[in-house]
């Protein structure tokens, strides 16, 4: 059977598609939620990544396939998730669409770029449908966080949104974790993402700094008006913690109104994809390998009857990134499943 893909030719059965980056955290992942979710397709999986995994395998339904180096040329597939950052997105996922391939990427590359989608499946996913051959995968702390915006903008306006974050090593890739796990034996890995040590720390800094913001942060101010399609007002600290996996964020949101707490609950537990608590809190551990957005916490300030806040975590390997980028593919071939 073939089905339609806007902007690409039909999608042939059984699909092909490649993983690019496929032997780093985020791929291996990607490669984890696809047999979970698309077993039934038993699609045909091309893994990819650089000369320095020539020769490794992975694992894809109970097959090992062979990694290949994406330098040795492009294959005609179906789609193409990218997980190998903006340098590689750049130079190879135009090669893949000129090649009639549908590619998602999880870097930054084109996430602010006009003609390029950017898409969080339960919050904008008539998106997807107007790609041009690339559609983006947000930041991970965007999705959750607008996860958690949208039906409170949809119902209540929102004007502004201060958030703090606590954000996993796994962030920042297989290194992060590394860094981590070295540190705690007491030794240095040359190799840290990180400015400063991780372990027993917090570090108030992920990426660069440009006026006074980090990239993390005006990822967070950008992606999420395009995503939202609003001008909310967006004021984040994010900051790197010693956890393995998971982000959380302490979000407070300036509504427009002042429903009750009761009205608010009644909006997001209609939210898709977001777990909504009551009662208790949910940390980083909870939420590891699950798909959802958990918010907790949820209260209105003694001081504001607009201001809400809340405690928001997901795992930032699944729907920060593998989940989400899955969950497109899924819309594109008819429908969430
Ligand atoms: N980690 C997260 O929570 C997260 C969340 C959202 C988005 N992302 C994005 O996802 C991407 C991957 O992140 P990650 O955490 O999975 O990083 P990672 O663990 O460091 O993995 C990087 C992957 O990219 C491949 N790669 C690097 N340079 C390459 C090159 N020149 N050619 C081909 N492949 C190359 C690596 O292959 P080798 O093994 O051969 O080096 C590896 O498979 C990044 O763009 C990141 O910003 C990550």
């Amino acid at each position: 059977m073939a089905l339609g893909v806007a902007g690409s030719n039909p999608v042939r059965r059984p699909l092909k598609i490649a993983i690019v980056g496929a032997t780093g955290l985020v791929g291996r992942k990607i490669l984890e939620v696809l047999e979970e979710r698309l077993w039934k397709e038993n699609p045909e999986i091309i893994p990819l990544a650089s000369k320095r995994s020539e020769g490794k395998f992975v694992e894809f339904l109970g097959k090992k396939i062979e990694v290949i180096p994406i330098e040795y040329g492009i294959p005609n597939v179906d789609f193409a998730i990218f997980s190998a950052g903006s340098d590689v997105a750049r130079t190879y996922a135009p090669l893949f669409v000129e090649k009639g391939a549908v590619v998602i990427d999880n870097s930054s590359a084109f996430r602010l770029d006009p003609n390029v989608p950017l898409v969080v499946p339960e919050v904008n996913p008539e998106e997807a449908f107007k790609h041009r051959g690339i559609i983006s995968n947000p930041n991970c702390s965007t999705i959750q966080m607008v996860v958690f915006l949208k039906p409170l903008l949809s119902a209540f306006g929102i004007e502004e949104v201060f958030v703090a974050t606590y954000q996993a090593v796994s962030g920042a890739g297989m290194r992060g974790i590394i860094a981590l796990n070295e540190e705690e034996k007491g030794g240095i890995f040359d190799e840290t993402p990180f400015p400063t040590r991780i372990y027993r720390n917090v570090i108030p800094q992920i990426g660069e700094f440009s006026e006074g913001y980090s990239t993390e942060e005006w990822k967070m101010i950008r992606e999420t008006k395009k995503i939202l399609k609003s001008d909310v007002k967006v004021y984040p600290t994010t900051v790197r913690v010693p956890v393995e996996i998971g982000h959380s964020e302490a979000i407070t949101v300036i509504l427009r109104s002042s429903p009750s707490l009761s009205d608010v609950y009644d909006v997001l537990e209609k939210q898709e994809g977001l777990k909504v608590l009551r009662d208790g809190f949910a940390t980083p551990v909870d939420v590891e390998d699950k798909d959802f957005v958990v918010a907790s916490r949820i209260r209105f300030s003694p001081e504001n009857p607009r201001a809400l806040s809340a405690w928001v975590v997901a795992d930032n390997l699944r729907k920060g990134a593998a989940t989400n980028a899955v969950q497109i593919l899924q819309l594109l071939i008819g429908g969430l499943g």
